[in-house]
């Protein structure tokens, strides 16, 4: 993840790397690992795509314990020509996109406390490595974050990020895709998340809207709950090739002109695989104005 405007911790290197250390890890840690990745392949069978389940096993992720991130680049490195490196938390977005431009993942390395099990602020080795890792074995999801990379240092250079931002929001974190048998889990944040996964495929609250480029980065999302509309993609390869064929910088300019959606807002041009109730988010709201 990214954010602009943060300054780099002491012992980090000039790319913002640090080392995993992974032989620091204490039992606890890993055996908080094995309850969530217990927990979420109890859930994700017949949910997430099966490009995801298959990356677990490609990667042997099936291990127990928190991975060691040098073992995991090996086999990724194999694969897809990836790899996972360790950084403090949140970085810049250039040095984020700079990363991912040349086939680097930048992950947490701590994990969450038992307490945060459900929910927590900062993404967590948990998030970044079994939610994002899986489908870097895929080779069109690996060209995929590739380019988005790449199109996220054109964008910096425009000054587009945020636009650029919420097609990364509503396809690696919280993507949906549509395949022969129903729609599928595929974003990060979903699938590393036990309420989410439920929610965003079965519960009657979200819209689950058809994706289109422009639209999609126009729409606002929601950074504190569940979200109100998920995009559906119909393949990795769209997704790949919307993204390397769109010349984003004219695209940017015309959406300058537009304002933005909100995050339940369903339009007459959407393509709608559901319309949600919103009944989650209106009754959180309810709850908050308490
Ligand atoms: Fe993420």
């Amino acid at each position: 993840m990214a954010q602009t405007d943060i300054i780099a911790p002491q012992g980090t290197a000039a790319d913002w790397t640090i080392a995993q250390d992974w032989a620091s890890y204490t039992t606890q840690d890993h055996a908080m690992w094995d309850r969530l990745f217990a927990r979420q392949t109890q859930m994700l069978p017949g949910r997430a795509v099966p490009e995801f389940l298959e990356g677990l096993d490609i990667l042997r992720m099936t291990k127990p314990g928190i991975p060691d991130f040098a073992e995991l680049s090996d086999r990724l490195m194999q694969r897809t020509g990836w790899q996972v490196i360790a950084v403090p938390g949140l970085v810049p977005d250039k040095v984020f996109f700079d990363h991912l431009a040349n086939r680097r993942f930048v992950a947490g390395r701590f994990i969450r406390q038992p307490d945060q099990m459900d929910y927590l602020q900062e993404p967590d080795v948990f998030h970044d490595v079994f939610g994002h890792v899986p489908l870097l074995a895929n080779p069109v999801f690996a060209d995929y974050m590739q380019a988005y990379g790449q199109g996220g240092l054109r964008a910096d250079a425009l000054g587009s990020i945020e636009q650029l931002a919420r097609l990364y929001w509503y396809t690696v974190e919280f993507g949906l895709i549509r395949q022969d048998d129903g729609l599928k889990l595929y974003g990060a944040g979903i699938v590393s998340s036990h309420g989410e996964s439920e929610f965003a495929l079965d519960d009657p609250s979200p819209n689950r809207l058809g994706f289109d480029l422009q639209r999609l980065m126009r729409t606002r999302y929601r950074i504190d709950d569940y979200q109100q509309s998920y995009f559906v993609i119909d393949s990795f390869e769209q997704l790949l090739r919307m993204t390397a064929e769109t010349d984003f910088a004219p695209l940017y300019a015309q959406l300058e002109g537009l304002p933005d959606i909100e995050t339940d807002t369903i339009l007459p041009t959407d393509r709608v695989f559901h319309r949600g109730t919103q009944d989650h988010a209106t009754r959180k709201k309810e709850e908050d104005a308490l």
